[in-house]
């Protein structure tokens, strides 16, 4: 009987632009370990990192609590460490809750499958952004591209293509409490059908483009005219940043999940690093310092 399991789970960005609440890709930047082992009474959390400790304000503790009352379990130890910044739009929150829904279906050996795992996973994404969404621990749990569809949940999985680069700059701007409840709020109620008929042809096209492996076709579709222009005031330099990451060679480029990080899309034949470089100088354009890197698409939570 396994006593100890040991889970990593990448950080991810959602919406890729056109599609808000429904796209994710897992990225291989940083990564979230969650251990949970078998002891004593009830759930009890363990960190050094500074987050929430209580079980009901812990993303993986919600988890955990949610999955301990359906399978019966109790006595569970939840140690995290903390690899993904916190509150940059890069599936921080969710890469604990993936990592704690796939600790708790493999320390007690309970087969789950997929879909039910991102629904415990998304439990955990409430206690930070204020309502249930699954893109980004669909794609920390799962790994690659997914798409989310609700009513009855159901994520479909796509392998990205080899070649596709992300260039993601991290301005150094503090970041409000409940930022992403904040930057859902500020998204219209109304949208005009021109919009929504290009965010879908976009959406589409991204979908068709990683099916057929090509980078350039997902690139060129990363446009979004709908959650980005009512967001981007929320970014500093985020205009500047944009142009110059186009400029450079980005074949598209748009807020990471929530923001405030940006990224910016590329082939393994861009110049990636000149592409940071133009993005860092945006950000000084607006006296904002920016922190950046260059990943891959990353596989899904993994035990260790
Ligand atoms: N799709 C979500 C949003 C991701 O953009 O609000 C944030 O966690």
């Amino acid at each position: 009987m396994i006593s100890k399991v040991v889970v990593k789970a990448p950080c991810s960005t959602a919406n890729l632009g056109p599609g808000f609440d429904v796209f994710g890709l897992a990225l291989d930047a940083y990564y979230d370990t969650v251990t949970l082992s078998k002891g004593g009474k009830g759930i009890r959390i363990q960190s050094f990192d500074s987050i929430p400790l209580s079980v009901d304000n812990n993303t993986a503790g919600i988890v955990i609590k949610q999955m301990a009352k359906k399978f019966k379990k109790d006595g569970i130890i939840v140690k995290i460490k903390k690899g993904v910044p916190v509150g940059f739009g890069l599936g921080s929150s969710a890469a604990s809750a993936a990592a704690a829904a796939l600790g708790f279906n493999s320390l007690f050996n309970l087969r789950l499958d997929s879909n039910t795992l991102v629904k415990y996973a998304g439990m955990g994404e409430k206690a930070s952004a204020g309502s249930i969404h699954y893109d980004n621990a669909a794609a920390s749990l799962l790994g690659g591209f997914v798409v989310v569809t609700t009513d009855p949940l159901n994520v479909l999985h796509l392998i990205p293509p080899k070649d596709l680069v992300l260039c993601i700059a991290i301005p150094m701007i503090p970041v409000p409490p409940k930022k992403t409840q904040l930057s859902r709020s500020v998204l219209p109620s109304k949208v005009k059908i021109s919009a929504t008929v290009r965010n879908i042809s976009n959406a589409a096209a991204i979908v068709v483009g990683i099916l057929k492996k090509d980078s350039v076709l997902i690139g060129n579709s990363i446009k979004d005219e709908i959650v980005e222009p009512a967001r981007q005031h929320l970014i500093p330099g985020f205009a500047k940043v944009k142009k110059n990451a186009l400029q450079a060679g980005a074949l598209g480029v748009t807020i990471s999940g929530a923001g405030p990080a940006v990224i910016a899309f590329a082939t393994s034949k861009s110049n990636s690093k000149k592409i940071c470089k133009a993005m860092e100088k945006g950000f000084a354009s607006a006296k904002t310092e920016c922190h950046t890197v260059i990943c891959k698409p990353s596989k899904g939570a993994t035990v260790i």
